[in-house]
């Protein structure tokens, strides 16, 4: 039986879970594949931490440079997260004609272009399967199942920390901050949460699907990001009451050859598919000319539904190397010129809007003129709470506008002297 070497770069909870996953079901990958994987190289700063997984003599060490050169070394996989060290070391493993193995949607996101052609002139793959949905075999699905289909659209919960905090908010009534907690402990965050919660870490994968689907490099710069720091419990409760819940989702859509990415905690209607998605499950509607909706849905963060994915990329490059039939499947082709970005503002949105508002004859009247100024209609108002003379909150649902006029009718609404507070606002989404 051929025998493969793997080098691994970084040994912390998804590289300890790729360990695990080796060592496991190593006689069912070797039954599948016909090939045995043998974990040649470990390399960490942390040589001492107990990870609750043996290695044998020798395989672990500082040196990582030293993992991409080995001779021994035929795969690398890197799971160091950041990006320099990684950004390094994955080229020098490219410049060696290395396949990469990576769950890095940071660096992919930021500098993907960059890498994806060293590895097109080096002969060489870099798979990517665990850095947008970790167990989910998404980037698969994308790629290769779906790839005589045109895009319309792709929908998706792609940040299990913010869908965990979400849900625990939503269903048990936690603080923000003690939701927060529950998921570092159980392993999902970044190792900087604010990547979770501001919206970056959806975002970064948000670049990574765009740029499949439609076939250019889409700028993390082009992409609108709101985090749910801030979120108030209030919000998921007065949603929950209209027949929504609050989901951090990422929306990327073509319309007439633009494409638009933004990310935000968006409400979603309750009968609909993705509503009931939750804890640190992902899921991801893809809409194809052909093939219609296609759902994909499992567990977003954690150790072993990432390695999973990193497993499945090694057996793609074992094989690939077998066969001697490297770039089989295509990393990222940059074959759309004329892709375009649509320009910021100029999408059609509606919105949940909760206003703190002066409980007076004539106020409302104020807020559907400004509202109608920018040719946003109503489509339900609802007020909280009576208190004659005092501040209360109310609630409303709009038509569709365009975001352009949303932001400007807001800015004067914020401005009024009826309005205590400035206006908490949500896209809602229609599918
Ligand atoms: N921190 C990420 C998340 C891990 O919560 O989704 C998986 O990419």
């Amino acid at each position: 039986m051929k025998t493969l070497g793997i080098g691994l770069l970084g040994f912390g909870t998804v590289g300890t879970g790729v360990v695990l996953g080796l060592q496991k079901n190593q006689a069912l990958l070797e039954n599948r594949t016909g090939l045995k994987l043998e974990l040649r190289r470990v390399a960490d700063l942390d040589l001492e931490r107990d990870r609750g997984v043996s290695l044998p003599e020798g395989v672990l060490t500082r040196d990582a440079a030293a993992v991409v050169a080995s001779p021994e070394v035929d795969i690398v996989v890197e799971l160091i997260g950041g990006r320099n060290a990684a950004r390094d070391l994955i080229t020098q493993a490219l410049q060696r004609g290395k396949p990469v193995v990576t769950a890095n949607k940071a660096l992919l996101a930021e500098h993907g272009a960059e890498l994806f052609a060293l590895a097109a002139e080096k002969g060489a793959d870099i798979f990517f399967e665990a850095s947008v949905g970790a167990g989910i075999p998404l980037i698969r699905a994308l790629r290769e199942g779906l790839v005589s289909n045109q895009i319309r659209s792709i929908y998706g919960i792609l940040n299990g920390t913010c869908n965990y905090i979400l849900t625990r908010m939503e269903q048990k009534g936690l603080s923000f901050a003690t939701a927060l907690k529950e998921a570092q402990k159980a392993g999902y965050t970044e190792a900087d949460p604010a990547l979770d919660i501001d919206g970056i870490d959806t975002a970064h994968k948000a670049v990574i699907l765009a740029s499949l689907a439609y076939g250019f490099n889409v700028p993390m710069r082009s992409v609108a990001v709101e985090g749910i720091q801030g979120l108030d419990a209030l919000d998921l409760r007065y949603a929950a009451e209209l027949g929504y819940r609050i989901k951090m989702l990422a929306v990327i859509e073509q319309e007439n050859g633009e494409v638009a990415v933004r990310v935000c905690p968006t409400l979603v209607p309750v009968a609909h598919i993705l509503a009931s998605v939750s804890g640190e499950f992902n899921a991801v509607l893809i809409k194809g000319d052909e093939v219609g909706d296609v759902l994909c849905y499992g567990k977003g963060a954690g150790r072993d539904p990432t390695a999973s994915a990193v497993l499945s990329d090694v057996v793609d490059a074992a094989r690939n190397l077998v066969f001697h039939a490297a770039r089989r499947a295509p990393g990222f082709v940059g074959y759309n010129a004329q892709g375009k970005l649509k320009a910021v503002g100029e999408s059609d949105v509606r919105y949940y809007l909760r206003l703190t508002l002066l409980d007076k004859p004539g106020v409302f009247g104020q807020i559907a003129t400004i509202l109608g100024q920018h040719d946003i209609g109503l489509a339900s108002v609802l007020q909280k709470e009576k208190s004659a003379g005092r501040q209360v909150p109310v609630v409303i649902i709009t038509h569709h506008g365009k975001e352009k006029e949303f932001q400007a009718a807001l800015d004067e609404l914020d401005k009024l002297p009826v309005i205590g507070a400035r206006t908490v606002r949500f896209r809602i989404e229609d599918f």
